[in-house]
């Protein structure tokens, strides 16, 4: 898999992408993800890659040309499963949106920023507009890391214990059920004694049930 990141704040993935799992899955080549800096296709001496909003109004609007520009070029070098624009209008992000991402081959995430992007962008070139949630960022970036991450852990061979990613909260609707490791009992706190059992199928039962229980309490929506 190739995930294309168009930012105007490139650095800002540094740090993330150089650690842990992620690091791993690029280094195992597992997924290639390259960033761009939409600065780098202004064709203003300035580098400027924003102007005022046309009909007036507070705020900055990032500009179609540059943006325009790299596209195209990603497109005439190979083509793309998605062109996914990180916005807090987009369809809000979940597990089943993430499982489908992750089964693609070449996609472009682009990071708005100021005001957002020219309309004429989000008509012409986006395939599909994704929010992580209904509050707003100063900029996509962290968007971009947090689907990015999602998706990347999912390809085969990035996360060790395969089977783990199946059991993670969300993927069958349900939270995940509660973990313990050593000490069994730590100063009087104990660990459930079915865990201890060795009983697989009725452990396989307990999990369920806590699965079940905990989603009841803590998310209902999930269950209707
Ligand atoms: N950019 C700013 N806020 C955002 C959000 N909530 N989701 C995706 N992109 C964003």
């Amino acid at each position: 898999m190739r995930i294309d990141i168009l930012t105007l704040f490139p650095d800002m993935f540094s740090g993330f992408f150089n650690e842990s799992i992620i690091k791993r899955a690029v280094e195992q080549n597992c997924v290639s993800v390259v960033l761009h800096n939409i600065r780098d296709y202004s064709d203003n001496k300035h580098n400027k890659v924003d102007d005022y909003p046309f009909g007036g109004g507070a705020g900055m609007v990032m500009q179609i040309a540059p943006v325009a520009t790299l596209i195209d070029k990603l497109k005439s070098e190979r083509s793309y499963d998605e062109i996914i624009y990180m916005t807090p209008d987009g369809e809000r992000l979940n597990q089943k949106m993430v499982n489908t991402l992750s089964l693609k081959g070449n996609i472009i995430i682009l990071c708005g920023h100021y005001k957002g992007v020219d309309q004429r962008i989000r008509d012409y070139y986006i395939t599909k507009e994704i929010s992580v949630g209904d509050y707003v960022l100063t900029g996509g970036e962290l968007a971009a890391a947090v689907l990015t991450d999602a998706v990347i852990r999912l390809i085969p061979g990035v996360i060790s214990d395969e089977t783990s990613a199946l059991t993670d909260s969300f993927q069958d609707d349900l939270l995940a059920p509660p973990v313990y490791t050593r000490p069994a009992d730590y100063n009087g706190l104990k660990v459930p004694d079915i865990l201890l059992s060795g009983h697989e199928e009725k452990i396989r039962q307990w999990r369920e049930e806590q699965a079940m229980a905990r989603t009841r309490r803590l998310r209902p929506d999930l269950l209707e």
